[in-house]
Formats: structure tokens, C-alpha cells, sequence
């Protein structure tokens, strides 16, 4: 493994099954800046929970664009403003508050606490569609169609719409990979941008049902929310239901297949669960760490001359925080490379730190409890039928493509 190439092999498909052999070699460089105008890229615990932080690294759009990326954030682009995930403070915080009293309103209960029974009715239904199957493909039959059918209820989107969504949202996705090749590609830019436009103006329709006829959904909320911040733009209102939308499910198929990948490599954790369901929430956090979907976030950039172990990285640089890496930082967690959801510490960054930390977590941990706990109970017998299983692309959305299963009986 030469020095030189380390930064490219992050994004290389060759390490995608398992990239934790490169992060060891990654971690021993800390501070890693191989091309001039490339990204700095940081791989350790401390130093990676320290930038997500650090108030003089931004995710504005505007900064990335100047740093040398990320044309797709441009509003003239797409026509859409870029959503809260790419702004910083004072305007993030007003639209991430706004969007929160969508997602769980003070005159109501939470939308996610209310929505436990309709979860389990969910999985139990796609459980029940393996039929008589005795191989299934867990991502395609399950771990796929779960999370969007509850982000689609959440946000009052048609299910049914589904296909139509998916083809502008694999293009958008896969956009979000920092490959440097591709950086240079006018044509899938183009794709990506497009595709962003085209997601924008089918959810504008939704949202105009929405303002005249409200529903009890988060698109009527977050048309109709008039609170202390105000209320949202219509383009607002479009480039979060947006995120919502994309964030809601490209990432929670992740945690649920990596993690009946990684029970099924530890049998042992897979029958204490069949058995103790309230080992869940544990192997869920502990799946965060061990196996996080989202692997990097690569859309930082410095807004000032920042100084991090000596090296001073210089105002307008691209940063790439290998959340992955970090995860497996030695210096953080004791034996970091075995999966044992009992460790007492699972302070992961799985999903971020800081301002921009994971708006859907609570969704997540839930969804992902009750389909592992639901699949451990049901499954008699669960085998992989590959390993490593084929992976998608992505190198930020890390996950397998296909997951097949072979079990004795459905119970
Ligand atoms: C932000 C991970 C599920 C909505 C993030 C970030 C991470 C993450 C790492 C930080 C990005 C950054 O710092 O730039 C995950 C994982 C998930 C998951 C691993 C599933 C296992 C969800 C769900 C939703 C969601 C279900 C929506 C319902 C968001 C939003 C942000 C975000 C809106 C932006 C937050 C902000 O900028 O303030 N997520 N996420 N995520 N996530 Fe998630």
C-alpha cells in the first residue's frame, strides 16, 4: 500500500467489503493531505469529533463550491436552495427547528413514539411476503422497501410513487460519493443535477395538495408551521422534504442489512437476541460504531486557518472526516475491531456530532431495532448464502447491494 494513493483508495471499490484494514493504515497518518488541491482527510476518534465541533468548519454549500466542489449544492443548478444539512449556523439552526416541530409538535405526541405499532405491522407484513421462500434477498424483499415505506408515510408522499422517486434519487445518491474522477464528469453532474430538479418538482406538487387540503403528515406541517422561527419558503419546505425523503431511507437500509450481515458472522449475539430482545438497542449502537452506513462525511470545508496536531490546515480547504475510521480509533475504544454489543461505552460517531448530528436517529434506532429483533425471531436457521456479499458503489452510503439468506423455516 503505497503512501501516496491512500486518499484515492478510500473512494476505490476494491476496498468496499472491507475498508478497515485501510482505515488502520489511514489512522497512522492522522493529518493525511497528499494532493495539492485535494481534501485533508482525518481518520482518528478525537480529532474527527473535534472538527464536527469546530464552529471555523462549514458545511455551507457556498464554501464547498469555493473550495473546489460540489456543483450540485448551487441553487442555479437545480433551482433548489441547498437543504439544512448544507448550512451553517444561524440559518441551519432555524430550519432544523422547524422541521423538528414537524417531526414531533408540542400539541402532539411524537410522531416516531406513535408510530411503534405501525413499524412492527410493517415488518411483520414484509416477513410474512417471504411466503414460501426458503432464500431471500434481504435488501431488495426487506431492509429496502422498510424504511421507505415509513419515511413515505412520514412525510405524506404516496408509496406507490415509489419507482418513480427511486430513479432520481439513485442518480442524486450516488452524487454524493466525493470520487474524484467522477468530479471531473460534466455528463453525470449533469444527471445528478437534473435528477435533483426532477425530486423537487414532484414533491412541489405533493406540497401543493398539502397547503390546500393539510393532512396529518410532515409535509402539511411543514407548510402550515408558523412558530417562533417563522415560516419556511416554498423552496424551503421543498429541499427539506427533499433531504427528509433521501436521508429518511438511502441510510437506514445500511444499518439493517450490516446488521443482519454482522449477526449472522456472530451466531452467538444472533441467538442471545432471538432470545432477549432487549439486547436491541445495544447491537444497534453498537452496529453505529462497528458498521456505520454513512462511512464519511466529506462535505466540510474551513473557513479559517484551523491547526490540528501541529499542521495548520489553511482557510478554504476540503475536509473528509472518515467517520468509519474513527469508529475503530484504538485510542478511543478498547479491542475496537471485535463487535460485542456489551462494551459499557458506545459513544460512536455513526451518526455525526455536533449541530449537523443525525436529525433522524431516534427513526432510525427504532426501525433497526424491530427489524433485527423481528428477523432474529422469525428466521429459523438464518445462513448467508455469500460473504462478503456484493456492495453497492457508494463509499459514503456503504452497504451491501444484495443480501441473500438461506433459512429452515419461517416461524
Ligand atoms: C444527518 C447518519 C437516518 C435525517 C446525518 C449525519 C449522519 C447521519 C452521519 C451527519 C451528516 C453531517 O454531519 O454532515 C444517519 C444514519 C442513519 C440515518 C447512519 C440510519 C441508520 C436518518 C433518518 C432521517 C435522517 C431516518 C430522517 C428521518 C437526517 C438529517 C440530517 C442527518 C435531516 C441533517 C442534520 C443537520 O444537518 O442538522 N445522518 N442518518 N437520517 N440525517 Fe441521518
Amino acid at each position: 500500500m503505497t503512501q501516496a494513493s491512500l486518499m484515492r483508495q478510500i473512494t476505490d471499490f476494491a476496498n468496499r467489503a472491507n475498508p478497515y484494514p485501510l482505515y488502520e493504515e489511514l489512522r497512522k497518518t492522522p493529518v493525511l493531505h497528499e494532493e495539492e488541491d485535494g481534501p485533508y482527510v482525518f481518520s482518528s476518534y478525537w480529532d474527527i469529533e473535534a472538527l464536527l465541533h469546530d464552529p471555523r468548519v462549514s458545511s455551507d454549500a457556498a464554501n464547498l463550491t469555493a473550495a473546489g466542489a460540489d456543483e450540485l449544492s448551487k441553487p442555479e443548478e437545480t433551482g433548489l436552495p441547498p437543504s439544512f444539512i448544507r448550512l451553517d449556523p444561524p440559518e441551519h439552526d432555524r430550519l432544523r427547528r422547524i422541521t423538528n416541530s414537524a417531526f414531533g409538535p408540542p400539541h402532539k405526541p411524537r410522531r416516531i413514539d406513535s408510530m411503534r405499532g405501525e413499524l412492527a405491522d410493517i415488518v411483520t407484513g414484509l416477513i410474512d411476503g417471504f411466503g414460501d421462500a426458503r432464500q431471500i434477498d434481504l435488501v431488495d424483499q426487506f431492509a429496502y422497501p422498510f424504511p421507505v415505506t415509513v419515511i413515505c408515510r412520514l412525510l405524506g408522499v404516496p408509496r406507490e410513487d415509489e419507482p418513480k422517486f427511486r430513479g432520481w434519487v439513485d442518480p442524486v445518491v450516488a452524487s454524493l460519493d466525493p470520487d474524484t474522477r467522477r468530479d471531473a464528469d460534466a455528463e453525470f453532474r449533469k444527471t445528478a443535477q437534473e435528477a435533483r430538479m426532477q425530486l423537487g418538482m414532484y414533491l412541489s406538487s405533493l406540497v401543493e395538495q398539502r397547503t390546500k387540503e393539510p393532512q396529518d403528515d410532515m409535509l402539511s406541517d411543514l407548510v402550515s408551521s408558523h412558530g417562533p422561527d417563522g415560516a419556511m419558503t416554498m423552496m424551503e419546505v421543498l429541499s427539506t422534504s427533499l433531504l427528509l425523503l433521501i436521508a429518511g431511507h438511502e441510510t437506514t437500509v445500511n444499518l439493517i442489512t450490516n446488521g443482519m450481515l454482522t449477526l449472522l458472522r456472530y451466531p452467538d449475539i444472533l441467538a442471545r437476541l432471538r432470545d432477549d430482545p432487549g439486547l436491541s438497542a445495544n447491537i444497534v449502537e453498537e452496529l453505529l460504531r462497528f458498521e456505520p452506513p454513512v462511512q464519511i462525511v466529506p462535505q466540510r470545508s474551513t473557513i479559517a486557518d484551523i491547526e490540528v496536531r501541529g499542521v495548520t490546515i489553511p482557510k478554504g480547504s476540503r475536509i473528509w472526516l472518515v467517520l468509519g475510521a474513527g469508529n475503530r480509533d484504538p485510542e478511543r475504544f478498547s479491542d475496537p475491531e471485535r463487535f460485542d454489543p456489551d462494551r459499557g461505552d458506545i459513544q460512536h460517531l455513526g451518526f455525526g456530532s455536533g449541530v449537523h448530528s443525525c436529525f433522524g436517529a431516534p427513526l432510525a434506532r427504532l426501525e433497526t431495532q424491530i427489524a433485527l429483533t423481528e428477523l432474529a425471531r422469525r428466521l429459523d436457521g438464518p445462513r448467508l448464502v455469500e460473504d462478503p456479499p456484493p456492495y453497492r458503489q457508494n463509499a459514503v452510503l456503504r452497504g451491501p447491494r444484495h443480501l441473500n439468506i438461506a433459512f429452515d423455516a419461517l416461524r
